[in-house]
């Protein structure tokens, strides 16, 4: 890819003074693109994301959003550039109702944000129903909706989702799986770690195989799926 419009290169490092998770990891995902992290437990695909969004000491590679080189900004000042993020946990306020969650997403704008509320209840729209309900009492995949409006809340550029339909059924996995399609369809560049390999991989424009912090394979989506041997290892046959 020439000119990704995100790119974590040669990413190197891992928590505080720990032994280095990520070994010369890189991930890219093209503007309007989804691209797709999978991998075994514990290969570094949530560190892989926390790096991409600045919650890493990188001792060497380099991050890049839209040409920009931000491998020194704050997770803040990469939310400002455009960069929203949703972690694998805690990511909702569960006693505060869903309307409350997605203005807490907003709290980096000073403009009116009530027409990214509206577009966000278009989106999900059982969201609306529901709006002055603590989030807490929501359905597993109700919640993942509050997580990813309150990231689209910020109007970023690249959504980050880790494991966004964990714990979910089947149905609403694929139905979380297209929201996120509308998501990337409006503009919106899309990098996502799933645990639902296979089903991920099948809308995805770009997969990695991540191994022990390292890139294992790397084409799109439907080539990795055809590969028979990220089938046999990676997508149970
Ligand atoms: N906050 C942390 N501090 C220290 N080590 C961590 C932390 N989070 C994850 N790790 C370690 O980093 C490795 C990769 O973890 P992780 O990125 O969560 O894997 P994955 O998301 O692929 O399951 C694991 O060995 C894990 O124990
Ligand atoms: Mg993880």
């Amino acid at each position: 890819m020439s000119n990704p419009f995100l790119i974590g290169e040669n990413m190197t490092g891992g928590y505080g003074r720990g032994a280095d998770i990520l070994h010369d990891c890189t991930i890219s995902v093209a503007k309007g693109e989804i691209a797709v992290i999978v991998g075994p437990n514990g290969a570094g695909k949530s560190t892989a994301m926390k790096a991409v969004f600045g919650m890493l000491n990188l001792h060497k590679g380099s991050v890049r959003l839209d040409g920009e080189d931000i491998t020194k900004l704050a997770p803040q000042a990469r939310v400002a550039k455009g960069m929203g993020f949703v972690p694998q946990t805690q990511n909702i306020f569960t006693s505060m109702t869903v309307e409350e969650n997605l203005e807490m997403g907003a709290f980096i704008r000073t403009d009116d944000f009530s027409n990214t509320l509206s577009q966000v209840y278009d989106l999900f729209p059982i969201l609306k129903e529901k709006r002055y309900q603590a989030a807490g009492e929501l359905s597993g995949g109700q919640r993942q909706q509050v997580a990813v409006g309150r990231a689209l809340m910020t109007k970023p550029k690249l959504l980050m989702l880790d494991e966004p339909t964990a714990g979910v059924s089947p149905i609403v996995m694929d139905e979380l799986f297209d929201r996120i399609i509308e998501v990337a369809r409006s503009g919106i560049s899309i990098l996502m770690v799933e645990q639902n390999a296979r089903q991920a991989l099948e809308i995805a424009d770009k997969g990695y195989v991540l191994v022990q912090g390292r890139n294992r394979f790397t084409d799109s989506g439907k080539a990795l799926l055809a590969d028979p041997e990220v089938r046999k290892s990676f997508l149970g046959g």
